[in-house]
């Protein structure tokens, strides 16, 4: 008998099927079986959370809600395109959880139940695609377009910040814990802690801009409270009912800021306190982008990841909780590889999806780099509460000079 030609198909998982492929399968139905058996078109389980996929829209604000922070109807068409493009997870673009901690202007809140209900149809849009959305809850501090005031006085270009008192502090606190209650309430699957990108959080962390003597600074133990205080105060409002992560930088890439070091032991202790995923970020007030290279891997397949070091890193402290990298992702090569080589559990990316909402089905289309190229048009702080998020790549608008390092 005439033997059948056998061919073997490698996945990402390490598995290998062989097949005939005169007889069972064609190559075109090959390499769409390999697409789909990617890694990150994977599930994952995030507390009581499940996600389809291993794609996360990371928090990108829209910066088009009105004076009182409500979101306009067309930001509810964004989200419907981008949950229609089915990625695993949306996180909201960031809510301020007081009126002061506004960062910008067209910023929306959740520091009001008269928030609650544009949320809440929001929510119902996302879901409507089966997928799943966090709030992103935030506080601006120093960086505040109401009342700059932050761990203690700072001073920027042109502008100066002055310190909070403990009560102003202990109202904070709060405010994040009735901002989740009211995430719950409008539907979301979860909330996330901006700790990252120079916001209140993460100027409590960064030894540079917490210059306190009290019970709030100095050691990182002391800096690191407000965190605690914050995660604590959300879990007694929401309790176990849906999972809490939260956003951390890997480094301020600042002169005498938050550093690699400091990032892992957070990390660590805000894991064994029962948080369910770290999304990894970096940069702080006055980051320096040169700096960020010493995140950078040297391994060609993950070099576009900017953190991708220092999250292998906190990745490695705080198994088994699951950890997402953004920055810098664009390849589906990349993408694999670092799910494949243990440097997070999740991808996140921002810009790509300003650009295409729908890429996610794209790369299982077979499309193997998303088209975004970081000019970072799109997040120029002229646009904010001017026009609603979009890409300006093709308008001819001048672009700024490309960087690789956006933070919000
Ligand atoms: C227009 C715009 C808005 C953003 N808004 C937020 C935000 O609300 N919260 C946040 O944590 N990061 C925000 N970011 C940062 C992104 O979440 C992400 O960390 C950064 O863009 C790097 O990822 P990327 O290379 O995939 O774009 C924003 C970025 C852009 C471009
Ligand atoms: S404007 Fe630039 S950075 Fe923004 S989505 Fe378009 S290509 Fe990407």
């Amino acid at each position: 008998m005439e033997k059948p030609l056998i061919c073997g198909l490698r996945f990402h998982d390490g598995s290998r099927r062989d097949f005939d492929p005169l007889t069972t399968i064609s190559l075109k139905t090959a390499f769409v079986l390999q697409l789909v058996m990617s890694s990150i078109f994977k599930p994952i389980t995030l507390g009581s959370m499940e996600i389809k996929n291993r794609v996360m829209r990371s928090a990108t604000t829209s910066y088009w809600s009105d004076d009182r922070g409500i979101l306009r109807p067309e930001i509810l068409q964004l989200y419907r395109r981008l949950a229609a493009g089915g990625p695993g997870l949306i996180v909201k673009g960031h809510l301020y959880v007081q009126d002061s901690g506004k960062a910008h202007p067209g910023m929306a809140g959740i520091s009001h139940d008269f928030h609650i209900p544009q949320l809440r149809k929001l929510t119902d849009e996302v879901h409507k695609y089966g997928v799943k959305i966090v709030a992103q809850i935030n506080h601006s501090g120093i960086q505040s377009i109401i009342d700059r005031a932050g761990p203690s006085p700072y001073a920027g270009t042109g502008w100066e910040a002055r310190g909070l008192t403990s009560d102003e502090i202990d109202g904070i606190i709060e405010a994040f814990g009735d901002a989740a209650e009211r995430a719950v309430a409008a539907g979301f699957d979860g909330v996330q802690i901006h700790g990252a990108h120079g916001y209140l959080i993460s100027q409590f962390l960064s030894r540079q801009v917490n210059q306190r003597t009290d019970e709030w600074g100095g050691s990182l133990d002391k800096r690191m409270r407000l965190l605690f205080e914050v995660y604590d105060s959300i879990r007694e409002k929401i309790v176990e009912r849906v999972p809490v992560l939260m956003k951390i930088n890997c480094d301020d890439f600042s002169p005498r800021g938050f550093t690699i070091k400091d990032s892992v032991k957070v990390a660590e202790a805000i894991s064994t306190k029962g948080l369910n995923m770290l999304e990894v970020s970096g940069g702080g007030v006055s980051r320096q982008s040169k700096l960020s290279d010493r995140a950078q891997s040297l391994d060609p397949e993950l070099k576009e990841a900017s953190f991708a070091e220092y999250a292998r890193q906190i990745r490695d402290a705080t198994r088994p909780m699951p950890v997402a990298l953004v920055n810098g992702i664009r390849t589906r090569r990349c993408m694999n590889a670092i799910l494949e080589k243990g440097v997070a559990d999740l991808i996140s990316m921002s810009r790509p999806f300003i650009r295409e909402p729908d890429l996610v089905q794209r790369l299982k289309a077979g499309q193997a780099t998303a088209t975004c190229t970081s000019c970072g048009a799109c997040s120029s702080r002229e646009v904010f509460g001017k026009m609603m998020l979009r890409c300006h790549l093709d308008e001819g608008r001048e672009a700024r000079s490309e960087t690789n390092d956006e933070s919000r």
